[in-house]
């Protein structure tokens, strides 16, 4: 495909909760609507697919139209439909995937199926502007915690490691259970971190030191830490001491973030990388950002992280990957591309 200088890319997103749709232009954000079935998942203390899929759908036409609306324009004027082909849930992914391939039929336009995880960290380029020519991204999710190295957002994108076990924002909701505080959890021990002591109790920082360091440079480990956390609750709770909730939330919050900002950081030093891009649902942690901004002085690395409206799950974020893979003049996907449930971090779209 020809490249297109200021593409209009209706973007799509259901991986997961969140049905959304936005409009970009080039990279100009038009419009962003979100719909989310959360509320749903709180009395089961987790995402139930099925219902979240039939949320998907009560969800899609309304968002889509609200979106149009929005930014003020039809489906006639789109020049192409990217929507989130994975990873994500296979049932909520196929409500978002089946919609784009139907726009794309009755428009005539072109559809890519992108990558949800590539998409956190494109939608930087929305708020911060265009990207250095290279970068390290750190992905932090509910499902995800990577180190990216990227050349180019449309075509150059490398995993460098993933986590071993547990994602950051997972390892959050497993604490926030264990604490007894709703689901999702990490919003919940974001805010009570802030009122608790960081140094009061030391828990581990998984694949830091020694051989494990050298082996797992790239890699994250959070279950030993979880693990940490739930044996110091029960002895607690054996003695029959309250909960330190606040210091038990600053002490976990602080291990998590210093791996995961120390690792991210390091990987920028060693790669020759002088911008760290942050993206994913978790990078709303109010610890995460001002640990990053204070190493990136340290380091003497710049740190772009978007807006916390544009962490969690969104339709900019499709669309605007969409938009850099029309710009780099990228085929689109073909009309019967499948779902990739586990789709490769290092594969821009399908
Ligand atoms: O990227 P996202 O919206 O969905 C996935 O693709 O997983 O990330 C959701 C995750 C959840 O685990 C949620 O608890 C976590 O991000 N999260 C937070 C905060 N806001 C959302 N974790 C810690 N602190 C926050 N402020
Ligand atoms: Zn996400």
């Amino acid at each position: 495909m020809a490249p297109v200088l200021e593409p209009l890319v209706l973007g799509i997103e259901s991986t997961c909760d969140e049905t959304g749709v936005a409009l970009v232009r080039g990279r100009t954000l038009l419009a962003d609507v979100t719909a989310t079935s959360m509320d749903e998942f709180a009395r089961f203390g987790g995402i139930v697919p099925e219902i979240a899929s039939r949320a998907h759908l009560e969800s899609l036409i309304p968002t889509l139209t609200a979106a149009l609306d929005r930014a003020g324009v039809t489906l006639d004027d789109v020049d192409a439909v990217a929507v989130a082909a994975g990873p994500g849930l296979i049932g909520s992914l196929t409500v978002g995937t089946a919609a784009a391939k139907a726009l794309a039929v009755a428009t005539g336009r072109p559809v890519y199926g992108v990558n949800h995880i590539i998409g956190h960290v494109a939608v930087d380029e929305l708020v911060n502007g265009p990207f250095p020519e290279s970068f390290i991204a750190l992905v932090v999710s509910g499902g995800h915690t990577s180190l990216l190295a990227v050349e180019d957002i449309a075509t150059g994108v490398t995993e460098l490691g993933s986590t071993l076990d547990d994602a950051a924002g997972e390892a959050f909701d497993k604490v926030g259970r264990l604490l007894g505080l709703p689901y999702p959890g990490g919003p919940h021990i974001d805010r009570l971190a802030q009122q608790g002591d960081r140094e009061a109790i030391r828990f581990p920082r998984g694949l830091t030191a020694g051989k494990d360091k050298e082996r797992h440079r790239y890699e994250f480990s959070f279950s030993g830490l979880k693990t940490a956390v739930a044996r110091y609750v029960e002895s607690l709770q054996d003695e029959g001491t309250p909960l330190p909730a606040e210091d038990i939330a600053a002490s976990f919050s602080e291990a998590v973030n210093d791996v995961l900002t120390r690792k991210a950081f390091e990987a920028c030093q060693s790669l020759g990388a002088r911008t760290l891009v942050i993206g994913g649902g978790f990078s709303a942690n109010s610890r995460l950002r001002e640990l990053a901004r204070e190493r990136a002085a340290e380091y003497g690395i710049e740190v772009r992280i978007p807006p916390i409206r544009f962490c969690t799950d969104n339709g900019a974020m499709i669309a605007a990957l969409g938009s850099a893979l029309v710009r780099a003049g990228v085929a689109p996907s073909p009309l019967d591309f499948a779902n990739d449930s586990g789709m490769s971090l290092s594969q821009t779209h399908v």
